[in-house]
């Protein structure tokens, strides 16, 4: 057993850590345009998509150094590109046809075309089975009637993965994924949402109208189509835990760095400060071994639900809890202007609710530990 990073990873994991120093600029309010046309620039936006398609060819467990490190400057950019990676560009190379892998697969991989992933409606979050999209089946492909909510990258993406149920009463068994393109007519794009944070990630709602796809943009066979989104799901989890690995770094680094530099001004520290410190630290190191081992399961084509599961649900927990529990090693009268601590919280929050909030997360390995899909 090795749980070290080999010196390939460590080495990339230094590289990205420079390059989101040097490169990354939080934010703010705007969508980061610029964020991401540097990382495709360094074929990060493709990095883990073979070179044959457009990719750097790198493993999984690169791919979730990145969005980690990404995320400790820039959580927004982190979850643009996660979504893009996980569940907006895996779905063509998993699940994609010869013909549909050749017109989309290069574009996403390179940056060109940014991903999304349409599964969430206003009545099936957390039971995403009881989506009620609607596919019908027409001379020209199918048609597709309904809504999406909270889409990432809603009005920013070219190309969405969108779920919709040919028959509700098949339950999962009915549902189906298409590829949409943004300009398809019948398509309509809200206003991206007000958040709490992340507030330069596009949220957008997606409504359906007489929308019209050919039968060569249903992704993979009919009726596959939750199964799809649930495997997808399981690597989509591992990069939101590097994602929330990377907001609870961002805290305690700025919360360590400042003791330090209290310390070096003849401060005190106080023991119950220095052992919060020594908590989140350790339990920053157990996140990572959570997340890192899910990515070299997923790497090597085992199953990992549970263990995505765990590691998205405890570091989202870490994220939200480093923030809070940090804020109080600050002197109170440095509670005062825009502290550091406040984005990363606002930031960190919604980790422990997408991609399957974390009661979802409990649920999937509750199950997994008792063997069983009995609800
Ligand atoms: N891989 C492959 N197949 C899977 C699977 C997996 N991980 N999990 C389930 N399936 C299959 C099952 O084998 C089953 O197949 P059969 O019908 O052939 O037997 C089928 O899917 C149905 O499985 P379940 O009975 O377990 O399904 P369920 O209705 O009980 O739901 C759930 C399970 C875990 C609650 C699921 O609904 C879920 O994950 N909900 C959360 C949804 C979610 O995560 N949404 C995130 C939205 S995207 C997002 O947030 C992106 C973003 O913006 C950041």
């Amino acid at each position: 057993m090795d749980f070290c990073l080999s010196p390939k990873h460590a080495a990339r994991q230094n590289e990205f850590r420079e390059f989101a120093d040097r490169e990354i600029q939080p934010a703010g309010h705007t969508f980061p345009r610029e964020n991401l046309r540097k990382m495709a620039g360094r074929g990060y936006m493709g990095l883990p998509i073979p070179r044959e398609w457009g990719g750097q060819g790198e493993d999984f467990l690169t791919y979730i150094l990145l969005i980690e490190e990404i995320s400790r400057v820039c959580a927004s950019t982190g979850v643009i590109l996660a979504v893009h990676t996980s569940v907006g560009t895996f779905p063509l190379l998993y699940y994609g046809s010869r013909e549909q892998k050749e017109r989309y697969l290069a574009g996403l991989a390179r940056g060109e075309l940014l991903g999304a992933f349409a599964l969430s409606e206003a009545g099936a979050g957390s039971d995403a089975a009881a989506l009620r999209t609607s596919a019908r089946r027409v001379e020209e492909g199918y048609r597709l009637n309904g809504a999406k909510v909270f889409i990432t990258s809603g009005s920013e993406a070219d190309l969405y993965t969108v779920f919709a149920t040919l028959d509700q009463s098949l339950g999962s068994r009915g549902i189906c994924a298409f590829l949409v393109e943004k300009d398809t007519p019948g398509l309509t794009i809200a206003p991206p949402e007000k958040k709490m944070g992340l507030h330069g990630s596009a949220t957008t709602e997606l409504q359906f109208a007489d929308l019209i796809v050919g039968p060569d943009r249903l992704l993979g066979e009919e009726g596959k189509g939750f199964a799809i989104a649930m495997s997808l799901l399981d690597g989509g989890r591992i990069g939101i835990a590097a994602q929330a690995l990377g907001l609870a770094r961002a805290s305690l680094e700025a919360t360590t760095a400042h003791l330090n530099s209290r310390l070096a001004q003849g401060d005190q520290v106080s023991q119950w400060g220095r052992f919060t410190l020594a908590d989140l630290h350790t339990r920053l190191e157990a996140a990572r071994l959570l997340t890192y081992r899910a990515a070299l399961l997923k790497e090597k084509g085992q199953p990992c639900s549970r263990e995505a599961a765990m590691a998205k649900c405890f570091a989202a927990d870490l994220a939200v809890e480093a923030a809070t529990r940090c804020i109080d090693l600050w002197r109170p009268e440095e509670y005062a202007g825009e502290h550091p601590l406040y984005r990363y919280f606002c930031d960190a929050k919604v980790t422990q609710i997408y991609e399957g909030t974390n009661q979802i997360q409990r649920l999937v390995i509750s199950r997994a530990i008792l063997k069983t899909f009995h609800k």
